[in-house]
């Protein structure tokens, strides 16, 4: 049975066992963040080779952080935890993906401090399913932070959205949260491809659910959506910080899987007036950073499965992730995290599972840019 310690108790324990931990513990002083998840990262795996177990890495993190220098985080105004593209098949908790989103809510459930809300990334269900929208209902109920939803076209192509709207509310919605404007789209829209071949609705959410089954169209946000975009933001003054949550990207990777948005330039010059822009998104499965003029771009990671880097490249902000073990069930996946800096400006982390953290942080990206337009 694991022993869990409390931040002081752990730090006692691993000065005892280990003069190295003596030399990490004094190297956090007046270090940078970088090098502080670098050091927690090697705490870890001190602590499971000590037999000082903690319940999982974010704790340990934190705990760090805490524990040594609490006045080097003052440029965070506020965090939101994410979890995305849990593909869920009704086959109860006992199917791996199941296992994986509870793994995610107990990662969110355990920050401290807490998140000021979770937000859930999209393609919650596998086939659209209504048991399987339930069961991820079910399961996020957990969470204890408020949650926020977006939709995934897994979620959306068997009924056209209904059973998740019935749960979740509207597909598009705005907010405002300590001086930032959020925006959730519905980024899956698809010009009808199914009428007129008279597909039944589980031919049509097949045919979409294969990411590479060129019978369907591309998504974009579509005309209608943008028109409701245009409007939402004439609201807003051009220095408030905007986060705009998308499943797909909002710009063009890779169009055999679907790794692009249609109209990602017509949604982006709505967007590029604005001071500071953040674009979280899910769907590509994987560590993904890009930026175009004034917009951040971070995927999410998935609870279920990572998918490879498209074989034309990738955007060359983006840090690589190295192929996963395929015998590691959670290898490549995991859930994480966006600080929302005083700047308005956000700092992606990336809790992946099995592996250390990773932070995308503003102020490196901005160093990597060599000029506005595509990066890569
Ligand atoms: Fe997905
Ligand atoms: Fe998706």
């Amino acid at each position: 049975m694991a022993k869990y310690f409390t931040p002081k108790e752990l730090e006692r324990e691993l000065r005892e066992r280990s003069p190295e931990s003596e030399r990490l513990i004094r190297s956090l002083h007046n270090c940078d963040r970088r090098h502080f998840l670098k050091v927690s990262a090697q705490f870890a795996a001190m602590a499971a080779a000590a037999g000082v177990i903690q319940p999982h890495g974010f704790q340990l993190v934190e705990m760090a952080y805490a524990a040594t220098e609490p006045e080097k985080a003052p440029e965070v105004a506020f965090t939101f935890a994410y979890v995305s593209d849990t593909h869920l098949y009704a086959r109860g908790m006992t199917h791996r993906f199941a296992k994986a989103v509870a793994k995610a809510v107990e990662d969110v459930n355990a920050l401290d401090p807490q998140p000021d809300f979770v937000f859930y990334g999209g393609d919650l269900a596998q086939l659209g399913r209504a048991d399987e929208l339930e069961l991820g209902r079910q399961i996020l109920k957990d969470v204890k932070a408020p949650m926020k939803m977006m939709v995934g076209e897994h979620d959306w192509y068997f009924d056209m959205g209904e059973k998740w709207k019935e749960f979740f509310g509207p597909d598009r919605y705005s907010f405002d949260h300590k001086g930032v404007h959020f925006v959730t789209l519905n980024s899956v829209v698809e010009k009808d491809f199914w009428t007129a071949k008279g597909y039944t609705p589980e031919e049509r959410m097949h045919i979409v659910a294969g990411l590479d089954d060129g019978r369907q169209s591309r998504f974009e946000v579509g005309e209608e959506q943008r028109a409701w975009l245009k409007d939402d933001l004439a609201k807003v003054n051009k220095k408030t910080p905007i986060v705009v949550f998308s499943h797909s990207p909002l710009y063009k990777y890779y169009e055999p899987w679907n790794f692009w948005t249609a109209d990602a330039e017509q949604v982006q010059a709505l967007l590029f007036p604005f001071q500071s822009v953040t674009v979280i998104h899910g769907h590509t499965h994987q560590l993904l950073t890009n930026r175009i003029k004034n917009i951040s771009f971070h995927g999410m990671l998935s609870t279920a499965w990572p998918w490879p880097y498209a074989p034309t490249g990738l955007p060359k902000l983006t840090l690589q992730m190295d192929r996963p073990n395929p015998f590691d069930q959670f290898d490549g996946c995991g859930d994480g995290s966006v600080d929302v800096l005083k700047s308005g400006q956000a700092d992606a982390n990336y809790n992946l599972w099995d592996r250390s953290p990773v932070t995308v942080s503003y102020a490196e990206l901005v160093k990597g840019i060599k000029g506005g337009g595509p990066s890569y």
